[in-house]
Parts: C-alpha cells; sequence; structure tokens
C-alpha cells in the first residue's frame, strides 16, 4: 500500500490511473501486469517525494529483491539524498536523525559487502542532482576509505553518521550567503567558517548523538598543517575520523560542478590534493587513493548547481 496514485502509460503517451494511492497493491496485481506485458508503472512528479520516502521506509525488503546492485545502490542514494533534504531542514528532529542512523547502516552494508557493492555504490555518485547529495557521497567515500583503513563495523558506523551530519550548521546559514556567486567579503567569509560550530551546538545536547559524529561535524575543515578552521588545529590534534573528513569533503567538493568553480576529474583533484604537502593526513590519503583505484569509472561527474564544500 503507497501513499501515491500508480499509473500506466497508454501508447498514445497519455497516463490512465491504475491504482489509486492508498489501495493495495498484491502479487497477482504485479503478475497480472507482467502477462500484459506492463513493465513499469509511473507516479506523478509531485508525488516524487512521497515515492522516495516509501522507498526509504521499505528499503530493506525492496533491496531484498533485487540483484543489481547499481539498482540497490541508486536507490539507497535517492533515499539518503531525500533523507538530507528532510534533516536541512529539521536537524533536530528526533525521527529524522533515527532515519540518519539506520540509512548509515544500509550504507554500510552495501560498502561492506564486496567490491562489487562497493563500487556500485561509488558509481552511483555520478548521478548527482540535488542540494543534499553532497552529504550522501562524502558519507559513502569516508565509509569506503574507513574499510579501506580497516575500521570495525561499529566505528564505520559512527564514521558514517558524522559524515551524513557533517555539513548541518548550514542549515543555519542563509540560502543567499551559501549560493553568493562571486567573491565573498571577510564578514561573510567567516560567517560560513562558523558551520562546524552551528552544526556542534545544534545537535550537542541532543539524545543518542555520540562523540565521534560531534567531532566529524567540528573537524571536517581542519587541516593536519594548522590553516584549517575552526580551530586551526594540527595534526596531533586532529581525530582519524577528521583527517578522513577532511580528505573526503575536499575531494568531494573538487569533483563536484558548483557556482564557484567546475569539476575536475579524479586524478586532477588527487593531484591538487597532493600538491598542498602536509595539508591532508599523508598516510590516510595514500589509503584514499588506493580506494579509488578500485573502480576506474568514479567521478565521471554530472553537473550540478549547489556548492557544497
Ligand atoms: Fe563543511
Ligand atoms: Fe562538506
Amino acid at each position: 500500500v503507497a501513499d501515491f496514485d500508480l499509473f500506466l502509460k497508454n501508447r498514445d503517451g497519455s497516463y490512465v490511473l491504475y491504482r489509486g494511492a492508498n489501495t493495495t497493491l498484491t502479487e497477482a496485481h504485479k503478475l497480472t501486469l507482467l502477462d500484459n506485458g506492463v513493465e513499469l508503472l509511473f507516479i506523478s512528479r509531485e508525488d516524487r517525494n512521497k515515492y522516495i520516502r516509501y522507498l526509504e521506509i521499505h528499503l530493506e525488503s525492496i533491496l531484498d529483491g533485487l540483484i543489481v546492485h547499481a539498482e540497490k545502490s541508486t536507490i539507497i542514494y535517492q533515499a539518503a539524498s531525500q533523507l538530507m533534504y528532510d534533516v536541512f531542514n529539521d536537524p533536530t528532529e528526533p525521527e529524522n536523525l533515527e532515519r540518519v542512523d539506520s540509512l548509515v547502516l544500509t550504507t554500510l552494508a552495501q560498502v561492506m559487502g564486496g567490491e562489487d557493492e562497493l563500487v556500485a555504490m561509488l558509481d552511483a555518485l555520478a548521478y548527482d542532482y540535488s542540494t543534499y547529495t553532497h552529504s550522501v557521497n562524502v558519507t559513502i567515500l569516508g565509509l569506503a576509505l574507513g574499510k579501506q583503513l580497516g575500521y570495525s563495523p561499529d566505528e564505520l558506523h559512527r564514521l558514517g553518521t558524522g559524515l551524513l551530519l557533517h555539513d548541518v550548521g548550514k542549515s543555519q546559514l542563509s540560502q543567499d550567503l551559501l549560493f553568493k556567486p562571486g567573491k565573498l567579503t571577510d564578514e561573510e567569509r567567516d560567517a560560513i567558517k562558523q558551520h562546524p560550530i552551528l552544526g556542534c551546538d545544534l545537535l550537542r545536547n541532543v539524545d543518542n548523538v555520540n562523540y565521534e559524529t560531534l567531532v566529524v561535524i567540528m573537524q571536517h575543515h581542519e587541516r593536519c598543517d594548522g590553516s584549517g578552521y575552526p580551530h586551526g588545529l594540527n595534526s596531533d590534534d586532529i581525530h582519524p575520523f577528521g583527517k578522513v573528513s577532511a580528505i573526503v569533503d575536499a575531494f568531494d567538493t573538487l569533483t563536484t560542478k558548483c557556482v564557484f568553480q567546475d569539476a575536475v576529474d579524479t586524478y586532477a583533484a588527487i593531484r591538487t590534493m597532493l600538491s598542498v604537502t602536509n595539508t591532508f593526513c599523508p598516510e590516510t590519503l595514500r589509503e584514499f587513493i588506493l580506494m579509488l583505484n578500485l573502480s576506474e569509472n568514479v567521478r565521471k561527474r554530472q553537473p550540478r548547481e549547489d556548492r557544497s564544500a
């Protein structure tokens, strides 16, 4: 039972209602459709969010019924991107945070499944079109890097939750500031640099938000040579999760088209990151490069419009 209408497409391209919202669609209905050569049903564009929420709620059983890794990855990616939209609109809503937790576990299961599953998940990053996908990209890249680093499932779970929420402080900044094209004033730049602190302030006193989540939010713009923000920490004072998040956040920003810059490819991004010696933790960056070697197609990106750092 879905809470949106399902349509059939006629030969002339018009649509006809097949089942209204909140009516049952059974296995028998499905077989009848297939017998009649119908392989696709359609939803109205306005119901897209309801459809993705439906996917998220039924994620486990839907994924169980799928064999193709790319299909699974696309569904996880869509559900996660929609979730981030909801989180940015209401970051402290406990239900949203529970959804974050369960989506991280689903993503983690896919990343840990095997090389094919991991590569499919990394390839899903290319289907990138919405404002909230940066958080999802960073999470997938970070989980893949954490796996490469040999982190335990529990560590990966905590790292992933932090990564999905790493930019949540931006929900407290105005869209005009975040999307302002051209040069920022010093005050505007300082305001944006507050987002790690704003994010921690938001979630610090919320139940079930663990320490490592806050560490990732606070430290993802710190740099090992002390040139980062908000605290200008040196390598020794940056948590390993902070080092991981700095690398995947910078990589996704470089390989993403935004209002400030065109996207560069994987190799150019890595070259740039290697050229700023000791800005990123060298050992962690080396493992990241090894991980990316898994999939030559990773990061053949589609353009997108938003700012993401
Ligand atoms: Fe950030
Ligand atoms: Fe970011």
